[in-house]
């Protein structure tokens, strides 16, 4: 990406980056971020949410196959977001990915197309992307909850619960690099945790649960309500970018 399109990018994040006081800038060659363990983060963390397998969850595990795994989602019912959504929301882009990004659930504009991340939230996601030189079809961008819950309301626990198993093998499957979680439903739901997000951000996260390592940052829809955090986004953006790269 030439230095003209990144500050376009950077533009549009509202990312002030010319000014070297800006807390978003990073010394060339600083030691970015910590690593930090699952059982680090343990130690400090309030007692995790365990979900509760929903009642109507069949026994039978998801198929570790592409058009199976999509065809079992369109036809799912374990929970009750089956009957109020309009389409389910699978998850786009490329399946072998090194990079899988993994939101909270569809909002309107996501039930109405059946894509993730088509909203306003979604295109502020697009140009996120765009800064660190990735493009929507470079990566695999996939929802905690494939349904929509009623009026956005948070996903509920055994919703997530009865949901997880889709997204456990689309992680499989795709077997990324690296996974972004954006916003604090999928932070908590990739780590078993509850802290806030700010502090899960700013860190790669190795845990046994997932064979690739986990950065957390603000979910976009959070960002277009305090710009302000639009600098850390950023951080966390070159953290994703730094770690892809190898480095
Ligand atoms: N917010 C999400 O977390 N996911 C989407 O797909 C859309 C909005």
């Amino acid at each position: 990406m030439t230095p003209d399109r990144r500050a376009a990018y950077l533009d549009a994040l509202g990312i002030d980056w010319y000014r070297p006081k800006t807390a978003a800038r990073v010394a060339p060659g600083a030691p970015v971020i910590d690593v930090v363990t699952e059982s680090s983060i343990a130690a400090n963390a309030p007692a995790p949410v365990t979900p509760r397998p929903a009642d109507s969850m069949p026994a039978e595990a998801p198929p570790n196959d592409w058009p199976q795994l999509r065809s079992m989602v369109a036809t799912c019912k374990r929970c009750t977001l089956g009957a109020t959504r309009t389409q389910p929301v699978f998850g786009v882009g490329n399946e072998a990915a090194t990079l899988m990004i993994v939101g909270e659930a569809p909002g309107g504009e996501e039930d109405r197309l059946g894509e993730p991340f088509v909203g306003r939230a979604g295109q502020l996601l697009d140009a996120m992307l765009s800064a660190i030189g990735l493009d929507r079809s470079d990566v695999f961008i996939a929802n905690i909850l494939k349904c929509r819950p009623p009026n956005n309301r948070d996903p509920q626990v055994d919703e997530i619960a009865a949901c997880r198993g889709y997204l456990e093998q689309q992680i499989a499957m795709v077997s990324p690099r690296l996974l972004l979680a954006v916003g604090r439903i999928a932070a908590h739901a990739l780590l078993g945790v509850s802290d806030p997000l700010g502090r899960l951000r700013g860190r790669v996260h190795e845990t046994e649960k997932w064979a690739a390592p986990v950065i957390v940052t603000y979910h976009p829809a959070y960002l277009l309500r305090t710009p302000s955090q639009k600098a850390r986004s950023w951080q966390d953006l070159k953290d994703v970018r730094r770690v892809l790269q190898g480095q």
